[in-house]
């Protein structure tokens, strides 16, 4: 039991409305992200340095395998930050390409008895346009993906031409992209997950995509076996460098909660935790282990994030956790991998993903 965890976090989460919180914490990385001067006490604090933690992968160097997930940093607020923090690299958005303001408030609701939240934020974001120019005096230190999602004004048919645009805008920016068709917040959206419109988005993107930058697709943890299976396969013959495992789960079994089950939205946290690691298992096994698997649901202990890794995950992402379990969760994370590392005589984390499968 940390301090954030017994005095601060029980504090927070009385005194303050979710999303305000969120507001502030944007706020202030922002403004540390303008100050060079603090970076080196922020990674003595919150980074773990270690090349059994460190990995090439697509000819990129993430130092360490925890993300952030999308969702928190959607308009690339703090995108100076995210590596002092201790995260191995960050993902930003969604994005849209027409600016949003998104669901009405109240539309984030934390369920701590579930250690969990339940968010139809809508995709609010500032659109592509301006993410691009907020970009333009930002530097990463870690590799920045970048999470693309469909305008809610524009209709299905037309997301093609919607995700290509923002792909367009932001591609200099972004060492990755995401295709989001799994957040259940924007009506009609996972139905692009059916494989023909997913495969014009598919198609789409990769024609403009000059420097074959690698794209990857978001799935919801909610998709049927077979329906995964015939992403999965799309993905591979479209040269898709990997898939994210998953987004928040509509479903709401085994809430403690019963007033928040009927709230509205997208489920995330310790209830999402079980059925993500079961979709990058199935993943894993469908594609041999040859499509790279980013691992995110439910992770707050070193040993969720090693279950994640033992399935198939390469790379892993945290918001939930990270909301739960404090600032501290990337070098809590990263510290416990290396000791169950020592434990199990691993010399390198990839020894990890797949071992289970
Ligand atoms: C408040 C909130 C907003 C989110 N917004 C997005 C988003 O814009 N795009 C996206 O792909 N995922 C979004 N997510 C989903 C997370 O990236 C992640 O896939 C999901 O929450 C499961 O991970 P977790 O249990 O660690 O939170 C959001 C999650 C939360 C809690």
């Amino acid at each position: 039991m940390s301090l954030y965890s017994q005095v601060l976090r029980p504090l927070l989460f009385q005194t303050t409305d979710p999303e305000k919180l969120h507001r502030t914490v944007i706020t202030g990385c922002s403004i540390l992200g303008k100050f060079p001067v603090v970076y080196p006490a922020l990674d003595a604090y919150f980074t773990v340095t270690d090349s059994r933690l460190r990995q090439n992968l697509w000819g990129l160097i993430f130092p360490a395998p925890l993300g952030l997930a999308a969702g928190f940093d959607k308009n690339a607020d703090g995108v100076n930050i995210w590596s002092h923090l201790g995260f191995g690299f960050a993902e930003i958005g969604s994005v849209t390409r027409h600016g949003q303001p998104g669901n009405p408030p109240p539309r984030l609701f934390r369920l701590p008895e579930d250690e969990a939240v339940i968010n139809r934020m809508g995709f609010n974001n500032d659109g592509a346009d301006v993410v691009a120019q907020k970009l333009v005096h930002q530097q990463s230190a870690i590799p920045l993906g970048i999470n693309l999602g469909k305008s809610k004004i524009t209709p299905l048919e037309e997301a093609p031409e919607d995700y290509c645009y923002s792909f367009e805008k932001l591609y200099s920016f972004g060492d990755y992209f995401v295709v989001n068709v799994s957040s259940p917040n924007t009506p009609g959206l996972r139905e692009l997950q059916n494989v023909t419109r997913l495969e014009e988005i598919f198609k789409a993107l990769q024609a403009v995509n000059s420097a074959q930058k690698p794209l990857l697709v978001k799935i919801a943890p909610d998709l049927a076996d077979a329906d995964i299976d015939a992403v999965v396969d799309l993905a591979q013959s479209y040269g898709l460098a990997g898939v994210i495992a998953t987004n928040t789960t509509i479903g709401r079994e085994g809430l403690k909660n019963i007033r928040a089950k009927a709230e509205a939205g997208g489920l995330s946290g310790a209830p999402v935790r079980q059925r993500s690691t079961e979709v990058i298992r199935k993943i894993y096994r469908r594609t041999e282990g040859k499509l790279l698997i980013i691992g995110v649901g439910g992770i707050f202990h070193p040993q969720d994030a090693w279950e994640k890794m033992a399935a198939g995950a390469s790379l892993l992402q945290t918001y939930t956790g990270w909301i739960y379990e404090g600032p501290h969760l990337p070098y809590l994370i990263h510290r416990g991998l290396l000791n169950l590392m020592e434990q199990q005589g691993l010399k390198h984390l990839s020894e990890i993903v797949g071992r289970d499968v």
